[in-house]
């Protein structure tokens, strides 16, 4: 019987002391979530639908829209959108996002990648200063740190492509709650303080965030009027509403007021790309994540296909927590070495993602000794901020979205365009900007992830299904470089039998590569295992600050039940589920 744990550190407590072992590769015969034989009884459709998101009001917009008689396309168009109107600190129309969609009606899996594009101007040598250093002011404030947004376009292909409803309908509660204002809370005024003097720079966002005379404060209303009449251009014209006309013209104009440079062509040029998610089996799941430019899916396939090789179960606490984080190490080395944009460079994904590499990286782990980074080649590991959001959707007729969406760091490049309110993304500086040289967050440049013009900078975006017989679920999260060891946890909980608000609760541990370090969340790791670890090697960072901001929805096809998680550590959250057997945390 498999053992359902609530903690990592109560996990190894639980589990018997049993010796670190390999065990046969390839144990993945189809079975239950909760490790039963699966159930040939199950239900064809979801009862309902259900939605998790980082604000109560983008969840509500994606069930009104669902009420209306939208699928999960729409009702990610209306989450989306409202969660670029009310949390700007993490996405907007001036960022981009990556959507995982599974659409029921043909059972295919699609990953529509609106991530931003390189302005032709922003070459390597746009952001050095006179001594030839990286010029981090340039690479993270202000019109350089833009890239081409991408998720006006994301919005409009999904209503296009995938929706049922026209996008008048679809971004309605968006435009509302621009135009008629939502309540500050305490993440946008406490984020704007931080960003504020980069912030108050810029003419648009000036005009935005101090139209009272003051900057956000908790409680009083925030309104967006221009954001609202680019959202209604945006339902009008579609594509042509944002990247061509009144739009285009104010976001080139704000820019060159600024000092930097986009060509109107590469605002009409812009266009998302719909890629093959990755796709591989852990323990009977199968799961469907992101593809590069996102590092994501590269990462999990490497780190879940290394961990088949034990039964976490079996193992206690510091075994756990050893072979975990040594799977987590090899895998962010070569996210590091090999990824980026696959329009632009070559990568050995086959061979990252083969079961033979992740046998060949299982052997080379010590049982017992922790392998120091240094020892595997490579170069320094980005670190990256921890803005972006995430929402997981299901809908009664079994689609699915899980999306990312991002202006990268706290409210992007801190730019609005007047007369738009769309903020600007500051995700430049997710690419390698100067080879050799850390950015602000530890990124080292390597070929890979360079900036070239309309190519897209390396994510850590990591949207993902994982189903078996009889479960489904989406998950997601923001967090930098530490969105991919957020959502591998969360698949390794849903297949310890958690709910999905256990999954979004659950204390985090990460290790990438470089810093060499296992970091841990309060309650992650007790002291027993962190001393345990340290006399294997490990250093670990243990009661660091909380991360992440994970969202999840399931469907229990044995009981036709569906379940929401949204992260505790993000109050403003909320699970919304219609129809019969369902839970709501
Ligand atoms: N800007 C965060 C990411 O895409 O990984």
């Amino acid at each position: 019987m498999r053992v359902m744990l609530r903690t990592l550190a109560t996990l190894g407590l639980l589990a018997s002391m049993l010796p670190l072992q390999a065990c046969a590769q390839g144990d993945s015969q189809a079975r239950s979530a909760d490790g039963s034989p699966a159930s040939p009884r199950v239900a064809a459709h979801p009862p309902g639908a259900a939605i998790a998101s980082a604000h109560g009001l983008s969840t509500d917009a994606g069930m009104e829209i669902i009420a209306q008689g939208g699928n999960a396309f729409d009702a990610a168009v209306a989450v989306s959108s409202t969660l670029s109107v009310v949390e700007p600190i993490s996405s907007g129309l001036g960022g981009g996002g990556f959507f995982l969609l599974h659409d029921a009606r043909s059972g295919r899996d699609v990953f529509v990648d609106a991530r931003e594009t390189a302005p032709a101007a922003a070459t390597p040598e746009a952001f050095l200063d006179a001594n030839g250093e990286l010029d981090r002011d340039r690479s993270v404030n202000g019109p350089w740190s833009a890239g081409i947004p991408g998720l006006p376009a994301a919005l409009v292909h999904l209503a296009e492509q995938y929706g049922q409803l026209p996008l008048s309908k679809s971004l309605a509660p968006a435009i509302r709650i621009a135009r008629d204002g939502f309540p500050v809370y305490e993440r946008l005024a406490s984020g704007y303080e931080r960003r504020r003097e980069v912030m108050e720079r810029y003419r648009g966002s000036r005009e935005l965030f101090l139209a009272d005379g003051d900057p956000p404060k908790e409680g009083e209303v925030f309104r967006q009027p221009d954001l609202a009449r680019t959202l209604e251009l945006l339902a009008e014209k579609g594509h042509d509403g944002f990247y061509r006309g009144d739009v285009a013209g104010k976001l080139l104009a704000a820019v060159a007021e600024e000092g930097g440079q986009w060509e109107a062509g590469e605002l009409a040029g812009y266009q998302v790309k719909e890629r093959a998610p990755i796709q591989f089996d852990y323990r009977g799941w199968k799961v469907t994540t992101a593809p590069p430019p996102s590092s994501g899916g590269v990462a999990m396939a490497e780190i879940l296909q290394v961990l088949e090789g034990w039964d976490l179960g079996e193992l206690d606490a510091v075994h756990r927590t050893h072979v975990i984080a040594e799977a987590m190490r090899r895998a962010y080395r070569d996210r590091t070495l090999y990824l980026g944009d696959p329009d632009f460079v070559e990568m050995p994904i086959a061979r990252l993602t083969s079961l033979d590499y992740a046998a060949g990286l299982r052997a080379g782990i010590h049982p017992e000794k922790a392998t120091p980074s240094d020892l595997l080649p490579g170069q320094l590991a980005p670190l990256e901020d921890e803005e972006t959001t995430h929402f997981s959707i299901i809908d009664a007729q079994g689609n699915r979205v899980s999306a990312t969406q991002t202006v990268n760091l706290l409210y992007g490049s801190g730019m609005v365009a007047p007369g738009t309110g769309v903020l600007l993304n500051n995700e430049m500086d997710d690419f390698a900007l100067r080879p050799g040289t850390p950015n602000a967050f530890g990124v080292m440049g390597y070929d890979a992830n360079a900036p070239e013009p309309g190519k897209r900078m390396l994510s850590s975006m990591t949207p993902s299904f994982i189903e078996s017989d009889d479960r489904v679920a989406v998950l997601g999260a923001p967090g930098g470089s530490r969105i991919i060891t957020q959502v591998l946890l969360g698949i390794l909980a849903y297949d310890e039998g958690m709910s999905p608000q256990e999954v979004a609760a659950l204390p985090r541990i990460h290790h990438q590569w470089m810093p060499d370090t296992i970091a841990a969340e309060p309650g992650a790791l007790d002291a027993a295992t962190v001393r345990g670890l340290e006399a294997m090697g490990h250093t670990v960072s243990a009661g660091e600050r909380q991360w992440g901001n994970l969202q999840t929805v399931s469907w229990d096809k044995r009981n036709d039940t569906l379940e929401g998680g949204t992260d505790p550590r993000n109050p403003v959250g909320k699970v919304g589920i219609s129809g019969a057997a369902s839970k709501v945390p």
